[in-house]
């Protein structure tokens, strides 16, 4: 099934120039970029896109790090796209996350972890109109 998804390329690897490579990784595999842009979350933007983790003991160290840099979120589409993303992106902590995966190769630790993927379609729905509008999605 044709699915779209929402990668959101982290501060870690904005400020370190990886977002060619990560972006290029997307492509190899297969999939078409329909969106994305560079922007730098404000503290509350970042509260509202991460609201599902409210009250965790990692919620507010999380937040002041997406807020710290450049962020780039980008829409994907491709066959199966939710669960083929995260199976590029590989698990949360960098140190467990399987070889070749994006975290593996860039994350740095469980907060710097690099990229976000959303976790399933009904998610990915939600956090991709977080960030565009119809308007942007070409393709
Ligand atoms: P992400 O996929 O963006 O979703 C929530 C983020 O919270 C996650 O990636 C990590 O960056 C961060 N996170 C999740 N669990 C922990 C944890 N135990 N310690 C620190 N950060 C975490």
């Amino acid at each position: 099934m044709i699915q779209r998804t929402l990668l959101i390329i982290k501060p870690d690897a904005t400020i370190r120039l990886l977002t060619g490579e990560i972006l290029h990784r997307v492509e190899e595999a297969g999939y078409q970029i329909l969106a994305m842009e560079q922007i730098h979350l404000t503290v509350e933007e970042t509260r509202a896109f991460y609201y599902v983790h409210e009250g965790k003991y990692f919620f507010e160290p999380l937040v002041a790090f997406m807020s710290s840099g450049p962020c780039v979120p980008v829409v994907i589409e491709g066959e199966d796209a939710v669960e083929g993303i995260r199976r590029l992106v590989g698990v949360t902590n960098p140190e467990e996350a399987g070889d070749g995966t994006i975290r593996h190769d860039f994350g740095e630790t469980m907060r710097r972890n690099s990229v976000h993927a959303s976790d399933c379609a009904e998610s990915a729905r939600e956090e991709i109109g977080f960030f565009f509008s119809r308007r942007h999605l070409v393709g």
